[in-house]
C-alpha cells in the first residue's frame, strides 16, 4: 500500500487567528502519525501564521489553495509558486472543481499552475472529476482522461513523480453525498492506468490518488480501507479539529 495522504482543504474559510487556534487544538488531539502524511490548505492570508504555529518539527505540512503560473509580475490579486514556498508551503492544491465551475479555469491554465509548481519545489495535488450530468451520461472515464490529458501533457516521468491527483466528483462536494467505493474505485484505476500508459508503471504507482467529496468521520474507513484510495480530500469536515483528527487516525488504523 502506498503511504497515505489527508489534506484539509479549507477554502474560504478561518482567519489567520483561527488558523492558529485548529492548528493548537489539532496538533493536542493527534500524536505523530506513522502511516499517513497530512497537509492542510489554509487560504493565502492564513499561511504565515500557520507556518508559524506549525514550528520546525510538526508532522503537519502547509499546502496553498492555488497558484499563478507566473513567477512574479502584474497579476493583480494573484499569489505565485515562490512565495507559497518562501511561505513554507510543500503542496499547492490545483483545478479544483470550484475554481474550474465558479472561475472558469480551464485545462491549459492547469496544467502551466502544475509546471509552475514543479519548477519552484511544490507538490501538485491536481483536482479532478466529473458533474452529475456527466455522470449519468456513462462520460465519467472520457471527461476524467481529457482533464489529464490537458492537465498532464508535457510532464517528464520525475514530474509526474511529485504528482498527487485527487479524484472528486463535482456531485459529490459539499452534498453529504460521498461516492460509494464502487464509484470510485473504478475510476481510480483507470487514472493509474492513463498514468501507466503515458509514462512508465513504475512512476504511475507511486504517485497517490485520494478521493474527496463529503468525506467525513462516519463514511472515511471506506475510503481509508480501500486499497485502491490513498488518502482523502477533506473539504467540510477538515474545518473541526475533532473530526479531522478522526479522519487522521482512521488513516493511521486503516493503513497500519
Ligand atoms: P467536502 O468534503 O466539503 O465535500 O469538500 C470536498 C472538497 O472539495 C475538497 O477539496
Amino acid at each position: 500500500m502506498r503511504r497515505a495522504l489527508i489534506v484539509g482543504n479549507w477554502k474560504m474559510n478561518k482567519t489567520a487567528s483561527e488558523a492558529v487556534a485548529f492548528i493548537r487544538d489539532l496538533q493536542e488531539r493527534v500524536p505523530t502519525p506513522l502511516h499517513a502524511d497530512v497537509v492542510i490548505a489554509p487560504p493565502f492570508t492564513a499561511l504565515e501564521s500557520a507556518r508559524k504555529a506549525l514550528g520546525t518539527s510538526s508532522w503537519l505540512s502547509l499546502g496553498a489553495q492555488d497558484l499563478h503560473w507566473e513567477a512574479q509580475g502584474a497579476f493583480t490579486g494573484e499569489v505565485s509558486a515562490p512565495m507559497l514556498r518562501d511561505l513554507g508551503c510543500r503542496y499547492v492544491i490545483v483545478g479544483h472543481s470550484e475554481r474550474r465551475t465558479l472561475f472558469d479555469e480551464r485545462d491549459e491554465q492547469v496544467r502551466k499552475k502544475i509546471k509552475a509548481a514543479l519548477t519552484h519545489g511544490l507538490s501538485p495535488i491536481l483536482c479532478v472529476g466529473e458533474s452529475l450530468a456527466e455522470r449519468e451520461s456513462c462520460r465519467t472515464e472520457s471527461v476524467i482522461t481529457a482533464q489529464l490529458t490537458g492537465s498532464l501533457a508535457g510532464l517528464t516521468t520525475q514530474d509526474l513523480a511529485a504528482v498527487t491527483i485527487a479524484y472528486e466528483p463535482v456531485w459529490a462536494i459539499g452534498t453529504g453525498q460521498a461516492a460509494t467505493t464502487d464509484q470510485v474505485v473504478p475510476v481510480h484505476r483507470s487514472i493509474r492506468l492513463f498514468l501507466e500508459t503515458g509514462w512508465t508503471s513504475q512512476t504511475a504507482s507511486a504517485v497517490r490518488i485520494l478521493y474527496g467529496g463529503s468525506v467525513t468521520p462516519q463514511n472515511g474507513k471506506l475510503f481509508l480501507g480501500s486499497e485502491a484510495i490513498d488518502g482523502a480530500l477533506v473539504g467540510g469536515a477538515c474545518l473541526n479539529p475533532d473530526s479531522f483528527a478522526t479522519i487522521i487516525s482512521l488513516a493511521e488504523t486503516e493503513r497500519a
